[in-house]
């Protein structure tokens, strides 16, 4: 395939016979879009960065050991040392990020089979620039939802509401999408009280609102990556909007967590990201999944 290495060109080909559950490619999402074949692909998230102006890192620490001092409660010193610090790039200004963005929204449109369809992860900052970018290149009459992921975490601004919540706009390639209504994971409903005890008890379809944690610092999950979505977010989306055996592509791989979902779920993977630390946790976090049933 025109424009990549011949190892990543191995993998892509592996991936796309059925005969590699999946493959962590290394580069510009761009040159692997464009290698892809029309209609090689049933489900694709795209997380791309949120045009911050600014580097994404994340360091974290363990305390108790180490060279360097901070000082905590109480004003008391204690020993700390860095375990990983990990970033990505996100300083482009909004223009050429939606320009870069669009480049791939038309390459990803045309690699989506006719049932397939894009879930794409923004926030406050992009949501309603790539809705109308979207609109444009899928046309208006294939969106489908305006998903907002609701959680809250982190600080509280005195002057306004606090900003705690994601926006994935889910548009389909054609008429005739996969929506697999009975593989969604179920919800308690709101008032139980008024819908009787055997609907109460196997819970409701989520709505277009879903309240979620974010991987919680603490946690097995927590790779290190900077803005790590959770495994349960992924899952849900592969869940309703691909089969097994189905080929899902996440361009913005990160930290691998579409991998993850969809090995869990039993689909076959094509992640990228350009970051090499990215790229190395996704590898070892797939290597260490176990495969569905
Ligand atoms: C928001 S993060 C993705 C996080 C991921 N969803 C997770 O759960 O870990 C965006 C990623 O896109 C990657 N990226 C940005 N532009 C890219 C490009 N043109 N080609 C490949 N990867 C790119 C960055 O390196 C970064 O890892």
């Amino acid at each position: 395939m025109d424009g990549l290495a011949a190892a990543d060109d191995d993998a892509l080909r592996a991936v796309l016979a059925g005969e590699a559950a999946g493959a962590v490619l290394e580069g510009d999402n761009l040159a692997v879009l464009r290698a892809l074949p029309d209609a090689s692909v049933d489900l694709c998230y795209a997380d791309p960065p949120f045009a911050t102006g600014r580097t994404q890192r994340l360091s974290s620490i363990r305390t108790g050991s180490g060279e360097q001092t901070r000082r905590g409660f109480g004003e008391r010193k204690y020993r700390y040392e860095v375990v990983s610090d990990l970033a990505y790039a996100d300083e482009l200004p909004l223009a050429d990020h939606l320009a870069a963005l669009r480049e791939r929204v038309v390459e990803i449109r045309r690699v989506l089979a006719p049932h397939g369809s894009l879930y794409l992860h923004c926030d406050w900052r992009t949501t309603h620039h790539v809705r109308l970018l979207l609109d444009d290149v899928f046309g208006p009459e294939r969106f489908l939802n305006e998903l907002v992921w609701a959680y809250d975490y982190g600080g509280r601004p005195r002057d306004r509401w606090p900003r705690k919540h994601d926006t994935i706009q889910w548009y389909a390639k054609g008429d005739d999408w996969r929506f697999e209504r009975d593989a969604i994971d179920r919800v308690p409903y709101l008032a139980p009280g008024l819908v009787g005890p055997e609907k109460a008890a196997r819970g409701k379809l989520p709505t277009d609102v879903w309240w979620m944690t974010i991987v919680p610092p603490a946690s097995a999950e927590r790779t290190g990556y900077p803005t790590q979505k959770p495994v349960r977010l992924l899952e849900r989306i592969v869940a309703a909007s691909s089969r097994p055996g189905d080929l899902v592509l996440d361009p913005y791989a990160g930290s691998g967590t579409t991998g993850v979902a969809a090995a869990r779920l039993g689909r076959r993977w094509l992640l990228v990201d350009r970051n090499p630390d990215a790229v190395e946790i996704a590898r070892a976090r797939l290597a260490a999944v176990d495969p569905a049933p």
